[in-house]
């Protein structure tokens, strides 16, 4: 069993995607060995009632180097689902390679700093952008340059606001995170 620790910071709809889509096989011969978050948010709650040990490491300078300390050791993959602290280029360095994040956008296009949830989607609708959609790429020093493993486009129509463009970027990500978390963990063995 290949052994996936999920850092999460919001309502964590994606690591209840990935919790499911272990316990179906769709994401094969893998589980989550530990869940941390940055903050107190509704998936660590999500851990919680699946029985799937989580920890709250507060964000801030220390973040990196604690959760350093509480790695397993036999960890697969660091899957970052809706995570929005920036880990510290010691971390990236040591974990290359093994280190995964979703986005809310086509990158190379409305990432790196202060690119996150409902902002990235409201300068996407401000661009005047026709699609937007989800990123699954491996995480660097650099904020969202990483390699990209997987993309799912979603139309970007007149009257979407930030809420309807998320819900639809949302599905897109339920889509790719799976396949995603699945190609990179095949291509490990
Ligand atoms: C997702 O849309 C994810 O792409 C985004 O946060 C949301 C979390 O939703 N991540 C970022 O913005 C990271 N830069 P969830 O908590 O329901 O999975």
């Amino acid at each position: 069993m290949k052994k996936l620790v999920i850092l999460v910071s919001g309502s964590g709809t994606n690591l209840q995607r990935i919790i499911d889509s272990t316990a179906s096989g769709e994401i094969p011969d893998a589980e989550i060995s530990l869940v941390v978050a940055d903050r107190e948010c509704y998936g660590l709650q999500r851990a919680e009632d699946h029985g799937i040990k989580n920890q709250l490491i507060r964000r801030g300078k220390g973040f990196s180097a604690a959760l350093e300390t509480l790695m397993p050791e036999d960890t697969s993959l660091i899957v970052l689902a809706g995570f929005l602290s920036i880990l510290s280029t010691g971390f990236c360095e040591k974990y290359h390679g093994r280190i995964i994040n979703i986005h809310p956008a086509l990158l190379p296009k409305f990432g790196g700093k202060g690119m996150w949830g409902m902002n990235v989607h409201q300068a996407v609708i401000d661009a005047g952008e026709k699609e937007s959609g989800a990123t699954v790429h491996f995480v660097t020093a650099e904020i969202d340059e990483g390699e990209i493993i997987l993309q799912g486009k979603v139309a970007v129509e007149e009257n979407d606001t930030p809420e309807t463009l998320a819900a639809k970027v949302h599905q897109a990500e339920y889509d790719i995170f799976p396949k995603a978390i699945a190609k990179v963990l095949r291509n490990q063995s």
